[in-house]
């Protein structure tokens, strides 16, 4: 079956639609890290639902399984084709129009190949803001934003993407085209099936193209970094912050001394941008209303003068902005270029973070000599990105490091994975982090949509 597959394929995309070429392959074949690789029999490129629909049918047929691939930066190995016999990687790349702006309606309609900083950059063209962000952005495509769920810096005050997207257009396994492309805030019209696919990882159907929400401009901005003596008065100043900026503040991400260390490692011309302290947080505020600034720095004043916060230095212009979220937003670069680390995208309650980034912490420096904790992420979401440089004599595996901290995230009942997916790397674990009822329900919403186990095999499931 599979000789008549590629030639199947091939009358269905244009030549550049249809990779077969080992050395062409490679980059799609690898996750991010770099720690997975997968196989396939090509990468197909369409362009546009029709054609994906075809090739799923053309799947369906062969008996081929299809991973949906974006931009490939996902941190759970869900694009990547492993260890699956018939597969081929659908990557959405070729399909990045925008096809709709409603300035007035606040919604704008795009490919799911289109990558998030386009979107963001066509929002404000028309004055108008797509929230999502992450240090991805420049690769991160929607299909995958959605498949994935993804967070990012600004979940704090617009949510995830699953509070982004109005409606949704996707290929089911059998090659159907579901058409749910309505801008619509409010329907009650049946189950919200769109939002199965938030998240999905592609194992339920191919994500072609969704309606997104976009928001007012801030006209001002305010950013500051702060540094803490300790993770109490990281909580205490993000409370004191939700007071006194109520909705206006945005971001408010969290990282240790040992994170900016290590970015100096990797990029010494760069220059401290605040005196050596544990922690830091950076904070930010958007409104369209005026006294923003004054009002951050009323806060930061009081925060230092009941000793909250040890120093703070707020962004004068856009280049300051920049250069200081270029503190939060290169640590997963330069934790890649270290070497190898064990990855832990966890979420507890807001309350309970100081506690298990110490107990965690305390754990795996007992037992795992030369491991490094990277702790950094969201606090205003509750998810800390706990990652561990493995021990450079290689006396300790990613997956022990994962058991013993992924067990202490089990007794705070907090998540193994805030926003990256289980994907392939946390497939495992799974089981232990859910019941058997949410299992098998979650089985039987797979088996319904994709009976023959076609759409992303091995992921999550
Ligand atoms: P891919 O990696 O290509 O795919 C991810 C999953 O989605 C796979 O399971 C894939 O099969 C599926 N998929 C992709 N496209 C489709 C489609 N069209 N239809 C159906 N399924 C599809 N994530 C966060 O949430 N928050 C962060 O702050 C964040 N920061 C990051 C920073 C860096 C430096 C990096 C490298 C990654 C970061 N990520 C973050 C992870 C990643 O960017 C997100 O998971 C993102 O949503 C993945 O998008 P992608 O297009 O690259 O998807
Ligand atoms: C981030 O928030 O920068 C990424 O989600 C984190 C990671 O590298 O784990
Ligand atoms: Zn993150």
């Amino acid at each position: 079956m599979t000789d008549a597959f590629l030639p199947a394929l091939a009358g269905i995309v244009d030549d550049a639609g249809l990779v077969t070429d080992r050395a062409r392959m490679a980059s799609y074949l690898t996750d991010w890290r770099g720690v997975f690789t997968g196989d396939a029999l090509a990468v197909v490129r369409p362009r546009t639902t029709d054609e994906v629909a075809r090739v799923v049918q053309a799947c369906a047929h062969h008996g081929v399984a299809i991973v949906p691939q974006g931009g490939n930066t996902g941190l759970a190995a869900g694009a990547t084709p492993l260890g699956l016999e018939r597969a081929i990687v659908l990557a959405l790349e070729r399909m990045r129009a925008i096809r709709t702006l409603d300035r007035e309606g606040f919604t704008i309609g795009v490919d799911a190949g289109c990558v998030l900083a386009d979107v963001q950059r066509a929002a404000e063209e028309a004055g108008r803001l797509f929230p999502l962000a992450l240090a991805a952005e420049g690769s991160a495509q929607i299909g995958g934003l959605i498949a994935t769920n993804a967070g990012g810096t600004a979940v704090l005050r617009y949510g995830s993407m699953r509070a982004l997207v109005l409606g949704l257009e996707a290929v089911l396994p059998d090659g159907r085209v579901v058409d749910g492309l309505r801008a619509l805030r409010k329907d009650n019209a049946g189950y919200d099936w769109k939002q199965l696919f938030v998240g999905s990882e592609g194992t339920l159907g191919v994500i072609t193209a969704a309606v997104l929400r976009l928001f007012p401009r801030n006209r001002a901005t305010a950013t500051a970094l702060v540094a803490l003596d300790d993770l109490d008065a990281a909580l205490a100043l993000f409370g004191m912050l939700q007071d006194a900026l109520g909705e206006t503040l945005a971001a408010c991400e969290l990282f240790s001394e040992r994170c900016l260390e290590l970015q100096l490692a990797h990029a010494p011309q760069r220059e401290r941008p605040l005196p050596r302290h544990p922690w830091y947080l950076l904070i930010e505020a958007g409104s369209s209303l005026p006294g923003l600034r004054d009002a951050l720095e009323a806060a930061l004043a009081e925060a230092l003068e009941r000793e909250i916060a040890a120093e703070a230095v707020l962004a004068e212009s856009s280049a300051q902005r920049d250069a200081l979220w270029l503190w939060r937003e290169s640590i997963t670069e330069s934790e890649r270029r270290e070497g190898a680390s064990a990855k832990h995208d966890v979420s507890v309650a807001l309350s309970s973070i100081p506690a298990f980034v110490r107990e965690a912490t305390s754990a795996v420096e007992a037992s795992f000599a030369g491991a490094r904790v990277l702790a950094f992420g969201h606090v205003g979401d509750g998810n800390v990105h706990f990652n561990v440089l493995l021990p450079p004599d290689g006396s300790a595996s990613s997956e022990e490091i994962n058991a013993l901290v992924h067990g202490i995230v089990r007794r705070f009942r907090g998540s193994i994975t805030a926003e990256h997916g289980i994907g392939r790397y946390r497939r495992d674990e799974l089981s232990s982090h859910r019941s058997e009822s949410e299992l098998s329900l979650m089985r039987a919403i797979k088996t319904a949509v994709d009976p023959d186990g076609r759409m992303n095999p091995g992921a999550l499931f």
